[in-house]
């Protein structure tokens, strides 16, 4: 996909509709039986296609049924046709594996390996960006959506859970299967599965949305009270951004810290050490700016953390009465104290860099506030997000916006902050 910052990420050659991801899992073992089938259009005609699998024992490969070779390097997995595709048909390719799936360092998130954990009990995934391929082959890129259904068996007794709403729940044999459907287009890195020893806790929002949180049994009340602030920041955003994108919304809670949160589609993931209102909204917002609407190359990031942090901040001087202004005041001046880098312009070590990407990159979306109002900044945000929901953007598509509807000025200063090497000063008051 020639993604600028992982070169190896994603294929050409076709377009990947559904992912039916099949997995047997006996957590004792940390050991997985696996059968993932694709169904994809070949974008040209092909003779071999390739997928993005890292580890794990690959035992067969079929392509429309039909047993086909295949080959491995590294994360490639190349698919040989017996017969070729042509393009514009339809095909299915189904991957049987095992094993135990093993996290990956990614030079994006150099404190944490990335896909499949098990840990004190708990499976859980945690894959943006690249650690999806530790437990499904894919198109791992996020150009690449498509609907996605998941098969997990356990032991009977224990929880399973995916991003997707809950279709099916069978016994037998002493293991249950549950069934889940994603129906609206998702990157493969937004994709999770969780299990464990977890409460589900269901309710259902004014407005019909389905929540569906969960805790690990036997947890205080507070844990699941202080998730109460997840369908606030809900009906917060969807003033700004209109109804929220997908089937249902939930947290769920490891049973120890995790020093991060994602916001896995439908069903974010949170440790103890996150169950707080800033970061519950804050990955509340991303199943908007990020899953809904999400970057077609990974240097565009600010896109998604940028507005994550600023709609954050914004949904907290709601919620506890402060003033926005003072908020960015004080985001500033820690920046000013801070070495930062343009958020425009960063390194892949530097895509989850909080001061460069999240502040600065929430900084930027103030600037422009600032300069152009409430009004015309909250429809460039709405025309943002509305233009490519479901789909893809990048900084230039955001950039026409604000061209189009606020004129070249706003662009420059939204350049500037960007781009420029310096900080800009705090602009205060609109000029417009
Ligand atoms: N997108 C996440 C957030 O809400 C950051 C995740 C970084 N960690 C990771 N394992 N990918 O800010
Ligand atoms: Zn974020």
């Amino acid at each position: 996909m020639g993604d600028s910052f992982y070169p190896l990420l994603g294929n050409s050659g076709y377009d990947v509709l559904h992912y039916d991801i099949d997995l047997d899992v006996e957590p004792s073992a940390n050991t997985i039986d696996a059968v993932t089938t694709l169904t994809a259009v070949a974008a040209a005609d092909l003779a071999a296609f390739n997928l993005d699998f890292h580890g794990l024992n690959v035992s067969r490969v079929a392509v429309n049924g039909t047993e086909t070779g295949f080959s491995r390097d590294g994360q490639e997995l190349t698919i040989e046709l017996v017969e070729p595709i042509s393009s514009g048909a339809q095909f299915t390719v189904a991957v049987s594996y095992s094993g135990t799936p093993q996290p990956i360092d990614d030079p994006g998130v150099p404190y944490k390996a990335l896909g499949w954990h098990s840990d004190q009990g708990v499976i859980y995934t945690a894959s943006e960006p690249s650690g999806s391929m530790t437990w499904y082959p894919s198109n791992n890129h996020p150009t690449d959506k498509a609907n996605f259904t998941f098969r997990i068996t356990v032991p009977d007794g224990v929880t399973a859970a995916a991003t997707g709403l809950l279709t099916d729940e069978i016994s037998a044999n002493g293991r249950t299967t549950t069934t889940w459907q994603m129906n609206d287009p998702m990157a493969t890195y937004l994709a999770a599965v969780y299990i464990g020893d977890f409460e589900r806790h269901e309710q259902r929002l004014d407005n019909g949305l389905l929540i569906r949180d969960y805790v690990p049994r036997g947890s205080d009340a507070s844990v699941l009270d202080s998730l109460a602030v997840a369908p606030e920041a809900i009906r917060f955003f969807e003033e700004i951004l209109g109804p929220y994108p997908f089937d249902a919304y939930g947290t769920i809670v490891m049973p120890f810290p995790l020093g991060f949160a994602l916001e896995n589609q439908t069903l974010s993931i949170h440790g103890p050490d996150t169950v707080y209102p800033y970061v519950i909204a804050h990955e509340v917002i991303h199943q908007w700016m990020g899953d809904s609407v999400t970057v077609d190359d990974w240097s565009h990031i600010w896109l998604h953390e940028g507005f994550a942090h600023y709609l954050g901040l914004m949904f907290i001087a709601d919620f506890t009465g402060q003033e926005l202004e003072a908020l960015m005041a004080g985001e500033h001046l820690e920046l000013t104290a801070a070495e930062t880098s343009p958020p425009g312009a960063i390194q892949a070590h530097e895509l989850f860099d909080f001061n460069t990407v999240y502040r600065r990159g929430a900084l930027t979306l103030h600037a422009l506030h600032t300069l152009v109002g409430d009004d015309l900044f909250f429809s460039i945000v709405r025309t943002h997000y509305d233009q490519s929901a479901g789909g893809n953007t990048n900084t230039d598509l955001f950039l026409e916006i604000v061209d189009d509807l606020a004129g070249t000025g706003a662009v420059s200063l939204v350049e500037s902050w960007l781009y420029d090497p310096e900080m800009p000063g705090i602009v205060s008051g609109p000029t417009l």
